[in-house]
């Protein structure tokens, strides 16, 4: 055994005595540990942080979390939300984070619940962050997430389309156009408009809804690549109610929320002066909650989810059970737990929740394409973070989906 190799063995030998994740380097090959030694430092999955104590409106734009612009190698993308977290340092400023540092910041600069900040972080780090070393960009992919897993594992930030971000965003264009993470003007303007004609000059439910609906229409109309599946199709709608429940001051008590705070929000990712988180956290269940906001919105305008087949021509895809409420479904799933069920001979009757039909196709679908056959300390990594990704659910109807 060559020397480097010895002591690399014995080192990780020690340390998968001294902490659990590295146990599974037990039993590999001297050529695996000497791959594994190369790509640290490897972190793996980590446990995720529990809800806040205190939930009540508070202070965020304070003296210990001033805006700063972004430096010319610190990385925004999409989520207006998260930018502004790490303007204001509630997010490392490099817009490099753990998704235990993206669920802390969500809780602490907006108030968002812990399961809802939980669920979203981890449906989002599973195929845009680095599994191995516990790091995603919240824009273009970059070196500082560590050494990716190999392809087809894409590890390319929250900019990455078509695993997690999608198309007809609010204020940001679709991937099909060129630019799918920064601000766009007209887009804004559009949204000015409906709130102005909708929402009596305020962007709120009523001219959320709209606008909405002129953002599927605008993509269904001119995006020959357009796709509004599970779960873009949900996603679409929770990020049409997050502006008037988490950007108006926690002091006011409204779903109405001023236009010059929303383009502070969407174009500069700024918190305006003397900004106060909402009172109370916000999640998915209870009124107000974001599964009873999605259903309001989405009953202005009902929409099955589809893709375009050519601009103009929406074409459905029932078997994907997009925004049918958060009612339980029987659905005889013939191998529709794709893989997992073929292996174990189907059909088997499973009764499924929205929420778990999310999880099934992202898990099942999704991260499966990006991790076909991961081993080792990649494995490991992949199976603790789909098990918080499954536990946010809190569903124990929910079936498991048991991977590789
Ligand atoms: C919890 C972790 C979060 C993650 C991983 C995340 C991720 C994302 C991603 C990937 C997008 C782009 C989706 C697309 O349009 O295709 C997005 C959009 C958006 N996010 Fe977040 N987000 C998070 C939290 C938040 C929070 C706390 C807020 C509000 C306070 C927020 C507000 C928004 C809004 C308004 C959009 C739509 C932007 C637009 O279409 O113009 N997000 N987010």
């Amino acid at each position: 055994m060559h020397p480097r190799l010895f002591f690399s063995t014995v080192f990780l030998y020690s340390l998968a005595h001294a902490f659990p994740a590295y146990h599974s380097l037990v039993g590999m090959t001297d050529e695996q540990i000497d791959i594994f030694a190369r790509s640290n430092p490897y972190v793996g999955a980590l446990p995720p942080p529990g809800p806040l104590q205190n939930t009540s409106a508070k202070l965020v734009n304070d003296a210990e979390h001033p805006y700063m612009s972004p430096g010319p190698d610190d990385i925004r993308g999409p989520c207006p939300g998260l930018n502004t977290l790490a303007s204001h340092g509630y997010l490392p400023r490099s817009g490099v984070a753990s998704p235990q540092q993206i669920v802390d910041a969500v809780q602490e600069g907006f108030n968002m619940e812990n399961a809802l900040a939980v669920f979203i972080t981890w449906g989002a780090f599973l195929v845009d962050g680095n599994p191995l070393t516990n790091l995603l960009s919240i824009g273009q992919k970059t070196d500082e997430t560590g050494q990716s897993p190999s392809p087809p594992a894409i590890v390319g930030g929250l900019d990455t389309h078509g695993v997690f971000e999608g198309d007809a965003s609010t204020t940001r264009g679709d991937a099909y156009f060129g630019d799918n993470h920064s601000f766009n003007e007209t887009l804004f303007q559009q949204l000015v408009n409906a709130s102005n004609t909708y929402g009596g000059g305020k962007y709120n439910p009523q001219a959320a809804a709209e606008i909405r609906w002129i953002r599927i229409q605008d993509s269904i109309a001119r995006n020959p690549t357009f796709q509004f599946l599970t779960p873009r199709i949900d996603t679409a709608y929770v990020e049409t109610a997050f502006p008037y429940r988490f950007w108006v001051d926690g002091r006011l008590n409204t779903t109405d929320l001023d236009l010059d705070v929303a383009r502070g929000f969407y174009q500069y990712g700024r918190y305006p002066p003397d900004f106060y988180r909402r009172e109370g956290a916000f999640g998915i269940p209870g009124n107000p909650g974001l599964a009873r906001d999605i259903a309001i919105l989405a009953e202005a305008h009902p929409i099955s989810p589809g893709h375009n087949e050519g601009v103009g021509n929406y074409v459905l895809n029932p078997e994907d059970l997009g925004l049918r409420g958060n009612v339980r479904y029987s659905c005889f799933y013939f191998c529709g737990l794709v893989v997992a069920c073929i292996r174990l001979i189907c059909p088997l009757p499973f009764a499924l929740s929205k929420i778990c039909y999310i999880y099934t196709k992202h898990a099942n679908v999704t991260v499966r394409s990006l991790y076909p056959n991961p081993q080792g300390p990649l494995r490991d990594a992949l199976q603790g973070n789909l098990k918080t990704f499954y536990n946010a659910l809190g569903d124990p109807e929910c079936p498991q989906i048991p991977m590789w």
